[in-house]
């Protein structure tokens, strides 16, 4: 009991020494000696290489980079290493002419996602290869947007193409302006429902998000990670929830204009059948009886006059 309890004090006070700690980086989760070793080699004939280097779990990795070199074969020349377009502190260096080529390595400890990304080896400013360290991405993302109705339920889904390594488990983030929040489906479980299918070799293995009883406000960006060891890949997905009237607006603004038209067109047809009617037409018979005979005659006989003019 006291033991244990010591031993908790131990621990206590060596956080505290390790928060005092002017190097802020974390100590590493796995001790180096246990991580597995792997090297990447590229030769480089041109100016540039892009080797791309899928990563699943934290590795040390080498990676290699040979230059056969300009035409100058100078006997040596100034190598370096970059990460994400900055130079690595420290990675100059020398390096002479072997066999007509020039060789740089170095090693890597990828541990986080922080560690993938975008690895140069630089040749006197003139030759470099980049290796772009990831986890495996999916498959080209859909640019259309999902749209839904307010009140229905929508299904999300997502999926690793069944070529690739299968995620450890997937998780739904929500855009929420400035970050992706991630979406707790066992806390809000009238509101969402996550279902997983496992891949295996040869089946995709894939993500379902359900979001019930929709509302404008469910609107926005979605994204699906896939989950591995090393880091989260993530795919993309916009949801516009709309209401009923939406879709029938155009439908309305049709029906509107045709009953404009139509009444235009009644509204053309009174007036003129109205003009017609005191030139006593057929059609307005009736009303053209109801007028004194004298009148009637008078008048049609002036029209009859007038339209012969015409
Ligand atoms: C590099 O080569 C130059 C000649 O181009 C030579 O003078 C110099 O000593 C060499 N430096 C090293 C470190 O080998
Ligand atoms: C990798 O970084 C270099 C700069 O060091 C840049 O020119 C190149 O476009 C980057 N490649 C990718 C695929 O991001
Ligand atoms: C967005 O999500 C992040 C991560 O959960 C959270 O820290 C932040 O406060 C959220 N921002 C807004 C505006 O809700």
């Amino acid at each position: 009991m006291s033991a244990s309890f010591h031993f908790l004090l131990l621990l206590l006070s060596c956080r505290g020494i390790n928060t005092k700690d002017p190097d802020p980086t974390p100590p590493p989760l796995v001790p180096t000696t246990s991580l597995p070793s792997d090297v990447k080699s590229v030769v480089l004939k041109g100016e540039s290489h892009v080797e791309k280097v899928e990563l699943l779990k934290p590795v040390n990795l080498a990676l290699e980079c040979t230059w056969t070199g300009n035409q100058n074969k100078l006997p040596n020349i100034t190598g370096y290493w970059r990460k994400d377009g900055d130079e690595i502190e420290n990675s100059r260096l020398t390096v002479q002419l072997e066999n007509g080529q020039y060789n740089l390595k170095r090693e890597f400890r990828i541990v986080d996602e922080e560690s993938l990304g975008n690895y140069s080896c630089v040749f006197d400013s003139e030759a470099e290869i980049h290796f772009i360290l990831a986890v495996p991405q999916m498959g080209e993302e859909r640019d259309k947007p999902i749209v839904s109705y307010v009140g229905d339920s929508v299904v999300i889904a997502c999926k690793m193409e069944e070529t690739k390594p299968q995620p450890r488990t997937w998780q739904w983030y929500k855009a929420n302006g400035t970050d992706k929040e991630p979406i707790n489906a066992d806390a809000e479980p009238l509101r969402y429902e996550v279902k997983n299918e496992a891949g295996t070799a040869g089946k995709a293995g894939k993500t379902m998000l359900t979001v019930h009883k929709l509302t404008e406000a469910d609107s926005g960006s979605y994204y699906c990670g896939a989950v591995y060891d090393i880091g989260i890949s993530m795919s993309h997905v916009e949801l516009r929830v709309i209401t009923f009237l939406q879709p029938l607006k155009p439908f309305l603004a049709i029906v509107v204009e045709v009953l404009v038209l139509v009444a235009v067109i009644l509204l053309y047809e009174r007036s003129s059948s109205k003009k017609k009617s005191t030139a006593g037409d057929g059609m307005n018979a009736d009303q053209a009886n109801k007028l004194t005979q004298g009148e009637n005659n008078g008048m049609e006989g002036s029209s009859t006059m007038r339209q012969r003019k015409v």
